[in-house]
């Protein structure tokens, strides 16, 4: 008579490879960006928020936000003028999380390759947007569901959270694949 040996060995094996999964699982992941701190000044959020997604200090230098802050009466085509003290105190906190002077990480991230000496004042000509960016037809930017690169949250759907990581992303209209890979339905 041939008795089946019991499969010792499986358990053991099998407890090593859910410890493994688990331990990958658990290390973070090498492309996740992780979220913008929290914007804490409540005359930030107010202010900066009725017309546009609220934008992240550490997305652009000081010299970015001086410039952005000194000239709100022709804010990109719009008046966005404050009474003083809000513009100083809306401007000082915007300067004190900018990227050239925060530690955060997103910070250090969004300072790289940017010129100090011509700041850009948009968000949308920084390095780093471009860098992240320039792979995406740029039609995408310009159908009625986006309207322009400065609308984030139309793809990033976690902005408002500060969270801008890939995983997060869905170009509206376009059929997202994994790898970047984006298509346009023809129907
Ligand atoms: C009255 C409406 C209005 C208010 C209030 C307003 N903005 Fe804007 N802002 C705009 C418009 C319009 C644009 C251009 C958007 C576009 O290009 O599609 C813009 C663009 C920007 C951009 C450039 C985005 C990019 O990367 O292209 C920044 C940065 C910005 N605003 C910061 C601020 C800050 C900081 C405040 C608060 C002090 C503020 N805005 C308040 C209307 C406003
Ligand atoms: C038309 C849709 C669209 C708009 C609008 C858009 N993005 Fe993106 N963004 C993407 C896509 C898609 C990716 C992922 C690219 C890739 O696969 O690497 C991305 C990637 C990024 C990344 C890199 C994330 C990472 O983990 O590597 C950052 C940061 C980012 N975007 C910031 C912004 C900001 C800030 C704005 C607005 C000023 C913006 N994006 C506007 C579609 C958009």
């Amino acid at each position: 008579m041939h008795i089946q040996r019991p499969p010792v060995l499986a358990a053991p094996v099998l407890t090593i490879l859910v410890t493994a999964l688990a331990l990958i699982a658990a290390t973070p992941g090498a492309q996740a960006d992780g979220a913008f701190p929290p914007i804490t000044n409540p005359d930030v959020v107010r202010e900066c928020s009725d017309c546009h997604l609220l934008y992240r200090p550490e997305m652009l230098p000081a010299a970015s936000w001086k410039a952005i802050m000194g000239n709100l009466g022709a804010h990109f085509g719009e008046d966005a003028t404050l009474a003083e003290p809000l513009r100083t105190d809306i401007e000082a906190y915007h300067v004190s999380h900018a990227s050239d002077v925060s530690g955060a990480r997103q910070a250090q991230k969004f300072l790289k390759g940017v010129d100090l000496k011509n700041p850009p004042i948009r968000i949308s000509a920084t390095p780093r947007f471009t860098r992240k960016h320039d792979e995406l037809d740029p039609a995408v930017f310009t159908t009625k569901d986006v309207g322009s690169k400065a609308h984030c949250n139309a793809c990033h759907r976690e902005a408002k959270d500060g969270l801008f990581d890939e995983d997060t992303v869905k170009i509206p209209g376009y059929i997202n694949l994994p790898f970047g890979i984006n298509i346009k339905p023809l129907w």
